[in-house]
C-alpha cells in the first residue's frame, strides 16, 4: 500500500443546510482555519449556495463543489442541473451517489454510473459514493457489495479518468448516527473498494486512486482514521458545517 501515492482530500458534504448569506459567513469563517492545509479542502453546496461558496472561496484554497449532477448535457429535466452548469459557475468537484440520494430520490448503480461518466467526461472530480446498510453488515455482504457498488459506478470510466475519480466509502449505518466505523472497519471497507478498483484497472493504478472516509467522521476521531494506510482523507456530513471542527479534520489530514 502506498498512501504516498495519493493526496489527501478532506470534503464537506453539507446537505441541505445553509442559506447563500451563511454560505458565505461560514466559508469567511473557515478560510484562515484550513489555510495552511496540506491536502485538498473541498466544500460540497446545495446549488442555490454555490455562487455566493465560489464567491467566498476566492483566492483560498478551498475547492467548490456541488451535491449531485444530472447525465444529460440539457433539456426536459426539470428540477436537475447539467455539468455544464455547474463547471459555468466554478464548481470543480461534485458528490455523486450519496447514500440519501439512493434511498431517498430513487437513484441507482446505473444512474450513479451515468452521473459519474458525465461528471468525469466534462471534467469535473467525482467524489462517488458506496456503503453498505446495517443489514447488508450482518449478513456479510459488506465486501461483495462495496465491490459490485465500485465496478458498477465506475463501468466505461476510462483508466485515465480515474485521476478524477474519488470513492467515498460510507457505511449507511454511520452517516448522521453519530456511530463512527472503526478505524480498522474504515479501513478494511475502503480497501475493498480499492481491491474493486484493482481488479477492473490493475493495482498500480488503483494504488493512485483517493478513497475516503465518510460517517461520522468529526475532529474528535479524524486522526485516527486518516492514519490508516487507506484512508486517503473523508467526507465529512455534520462536522462540515462547524469551521472549527472542520478545520481540525483538515489538520489531521494534512499531518
Ligand atoms: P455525517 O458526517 O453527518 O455522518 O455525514 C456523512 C456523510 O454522509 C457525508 O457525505
Amino acid at each position: 500500500m502506498k498512501k504516498e501515492l495519493r493526496k489527501a482530500v478532506i470534503a464537506g458534504n453539507w446537505k441541505m443546510n445553509n442559506t447563500p448569506s451563511q454560505t458565505t459567513d461560514l466559508i469567511n469563517e473557515m478560510k484562515p482555519l484550513v489555510a495552511d492545509a496540506d491536502c485538498e479542502v473541498v466544500l460540497c453546496v446545495p446549488y442555490i449556495d454555490i455562487p455566493a461558496a465560489v464567491e467566498a472561496a476566492k483566492g483560498s484554497n478551498i475547492k467548490i463543489g456541488a451535491e449531485n449532477v444530472h447525465f444529460k448535457a440539457s433539456g426536459a429535466y426539470t428540477g436537475e442541473v447539467s455539468t455544464d452548469m455547474l463547471k459555468e459557475a466554478g464548481v470543480e468537484y461534485v458528490v455523486i451517489g450519496h447514500s440519501e440520494r439512493r434511498t431517498y430520490f430513487g437513484e441507482t448503480d446505473q444512474t450513479v454510473n451515468l452521473r459519474s461518466l458525465a461528471a468525469l467526461n466534462a471534467g469535473l472530480k467525482a467524489i462517488i459514493c458506496v456503503g453498505e446498510t446495517l443489514e447488508q453488515r450482518e449478513l456479510g455482504y459488506t465486501e461483495t457489495l462495496l465491490k459490485f457498488q465500485t465496478k458498477m459506478a465506475l463501468t466505461n470510466v476510462k483508466p485515465e479518468q480515474l485521476k478524477n475519480v474519488i470513492i467515498a466509502y460510507e457505511p449507511v449505518w454511520a452517516i448522521g448516527t453519530g456511530v463512527t466505523a472503526t478505524a480498522d472497519q474504515a479501513d478494511e471497507g475502503n480497501g475493498f473498494v480499492r481491491e474493486a478498483i484493482a481488479e477492473a484497472y490493475g493495482a498500480e493504478l488503483a494504488e493512485t486512486v483517493t478513497v475516503q472516509y465518510g460517517g461520522s467522521m468529526n475532529a474528535k476521531n479524524a486522526d485516527e482514521l486518516v492514519a490508516k494506510v487507506n484512508v486517503d482523507g473523508g467526507l465529512i456530513g455534520g462536522a462540515s458545517l462547524k469551521a472549527q471542527d472542520f478545520s481540525v479534520i483538515v489538520k489531521a489530514a494534512s499531518k
